[in-house]
């Protein structure tokens, strides 16, 4: 078969909410516009010059049924959880959490020279995994591969594959790509997608194109949600470049219900995560 390129499908523009003890973030999934992109049930892109923006951070809060990947441009997390793990992921570090059955857990923002950026993703879990045991992995930016092209390319590779680069970041259920491509004016990227699977863009660099010739450039910052094919076509706009987060996964098809921290499946499972925060009983044990 021939091979297709995805189209644009949607572009959101990312909405401010307030989250946590307070924290002015952009939100693109798990809105009134866009709230679910199966698998994955949330996009926050965080961070500010103004340190009032974030400083009062995530206290200790629970989660169930779902994985967490935060990414970091500049600045710092520091976060402990109820497994025991304590701190700090800072720029180009990947965090990825499992909360399966239940997790507690804190994030705390802090600027470095001022600075502070990053993205958290939520990434659902299939039914058969939302009550397996929780788990925290970090990996540092060193050990994250960057491929680079002799046209000035360049791909940082979290999870999947890119130009022949394998990310480090293998075992969230879904099987995520997720990669911080930045292209140059007069290059162009093509990344394979499996048909099937979703595939979103964050824009957050300059201005994209993603939908061949003559369309409209895409402005940071906003979100493409891409319809089917086999591969994602990028190009710089207006001779400038373009950085983006290239997101794919596989839908997984299931019913879900969500409550803040808690995506279930039914909404007796959330009822349950709520009796057993009560009755104390909610944080995982073997
Ligand atoms: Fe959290």
């Amino acid at each position: 078969m021939a091979p297709t390129a995805r189209r644009i499908a949607d572009i959101v523009a990312p909405q401010p909410v307030v989250e946590g003890a307070g924290v002015r973030l952009r939100r693109s999934i798990a809105t009134g516009r866009l709230n679910y992109v199966d698998p994955f049930l949330l996009f926050d892109h965080f961070g500010s010059d103004d340190p009032r923006d974030y400083l009062a951070g995530f206290p200790m809060h629970p989660h169930r049924g779902i994985e967490t990947v935060t990414y970091m441009l500049a600045g710092a997390v520091e976060h402990k959880d109820s497994l025991g793990n304590a701190g700090t992921i800072g720029a180009g570090d990947v965090q990825w959490m499992t909360s399966g059955g239940g997790i507690l857990h804190e994030e705390m923002p802090k600027p470095r020279d001022g600075k502070m950026e990053g993205f958290q993703l939520w990434v659902n879990l299939p039914a058969r995994l939302k009550m397996t045991r929780p788990r925290y992995r970090e990996v540092l930016a060193g050990r994250i591969p960057e491929a680079r092209r002799q046209d000035g390319v360049r791909v940082r590779v979290v999870a999947g594959v890119a130009e022949g680069v394998r990310g480090p970041v293998t075992e969230i259920a879904a099987a995520p790509s997720f990669l911080d491509v930045t292209v140059p004016g007069g290059a162009e990227y093509v990344q394979p997608v499996p048909k099937g699977h979703c595939a979103l863009a964050y824009v957050f660099e300059g201005g994209g194109m993603f939908d061949g010739e003559g369309e409209p450039a895409v402005p940071a910052t906003r979100m493409v949600v891409f319809g089917d094919g086999d591969h994602v076509r990028a190009k710089a706009a207006g001779g400038g470049r373009v950085r983006f987060l290239l997101i794919s996964g596989k839908p997984l098809g299931e019913p879900i219900a969500r409550y803040g921290p808690f995506v279930m499946n039914t909404r007796q499972e959330i009822e349950q995560a709520l009796e057993d925060l009560r009755m104390g009983t909610f944080v995982w044990r073997g």
